[in-house]
């Protein structure tokens, strides 16, 4: 035999020596949950170790994660019902509590990434991403709202929107309106190819915000077609996106990779909900080990091309890489 190629993988150094891929905690974006009130740590049922801060301990909990090395933070707030309606018009009032708490945190800490959320669900009665009337999503009266909510996220400090809703012309619709405004700065993280998934359910959980009826697939993606991944990502480009991003992550490793080897921009993955609950889950009853379950699912995320990763694993893994 010439070809041996266990050679090389005969010592850890030489395994070391021809690794290819390699997680940094530079890649990664934490998300966390907003919470009104103060003194507030809540843990999320479905997903043990998360849990929903208000603003007071949520500074705390960031200036901890910044001590360990992460430095980019996506934030979604979690809004009871009694401040939710069908336009949601609590999302651009400029006294709410998420709003505040981004220019508090910003204020804070400048030198961190923040990032924000774009959508109506976590305001709107009807749990959508869109404006519902007669039962239909509309588009381009969810624009609207979009850009009200853009403008007043942007006002507030923050460095990246995160426009996680599906609606089509979004992208360039806020785009627009942020230069038109002042905000040039301020970039754009978009969710291109978000599929109509399962694995959203612990997500929801932590926000209410599942829809009250029907279900994403008008405008959320179909789990079996790649293709309009390259419609979506063609779109984003032109309309002026700074990122693509490709969610959920491990069941769309071929996503990452087509957008990946077809666009020079740089490709995020969000590695949601659902994927860090299954492996918690199974390592709570000793199933697996939690640890390296989670140091392979980041890598593979990697390998097949995302430059970012948005993952709730984020904190653990800069613990057990000090
Ligand atoms: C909705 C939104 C969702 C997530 C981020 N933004 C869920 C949904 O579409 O219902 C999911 C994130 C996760 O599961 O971790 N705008």
């Amino acid at each position: 035999m010439l070809r041996r190629p266990r050679r090389n993988r005969k010592s850890e150094t030489v395994r070391n020596l021809i690794e290819e891929t390699s997680l940094s905690l530079k890649d990664m974006i934490f998300p966390m949950f907003l919470v009104d009130g103060s003194n507030q740590k809540i843990e999320v049922a479905s997903m043990p170790g998360i849990y929903r801060f208000s603003t007071d301990l949520m500074l705390r909990e960031i200036e901890t994660c910044m001590k360990l090395g992460i430095m980019a933070f996506d934030v979604f707030p979690a809004y009871p019902e009694t401040l939710k309606d069908s336009i949601a018009s609590e999302s651009y009032n400029p006294e709410t509590f998420y709003l505040k708490a981004l220019r508090e945190i910003k204020k804070n800490f400048p030198e961190i990434c923040l990032m924000s959320d774009v959508a109506m669900d976590p305001y709107s009665s009807d749990g959508h991403d869109g404006l519902v009337k007669n039962g239909k999503i509309l588009n381009d009266e969810t624009l609207e709202i979009l850009g009200r909510m853009s403008l007043a996220q942007a006002d507030a400090g923050v460095d990246i929107l995160g426009p996680s809703d599906m609606m089509d012309g979004r992208v360039g619709y806020i785009r627009g309106l942020l230069d038109e405004n002042g905000y040039s700065e301020t970039s754009i993280m978009s969710y291109t190819a978000k599929y109509a998934s399962a694995f959203y359910g612990p997500f929801r959980d932590a926000l209410d915000s599942a829809p009250k009826f029907g279900d994403k697939k008008t405008y959320q993606m179909n789990p079996a077609n790649s293709k309009e991944a390259l419609i979506e990502a063609d779109l984003d480009m032109e309309e002026g996106a700074d990122f693509l991003m490709v969610k959920p992550a491990l069941a769309y490793l071929d996503i990452i990779k087509l957008l990946s080897e077809n666009y020079p921009l740089p490709i995020a993955a969000y590695n949601v909900s659902g994927e860090y609950s299954m492996i918690k889950a199974a390592a709570n009853r000793g199933w697996l080990d939690g640890d390296r379950a989670m140091f392979e699912s980041l890598l593979s995320i990697k390998r097949s091309g995302a430059k970012v990763i948005l993952t709730y694993f984020a904190k653990e893994f800069a613990m057990l890489s000090k």
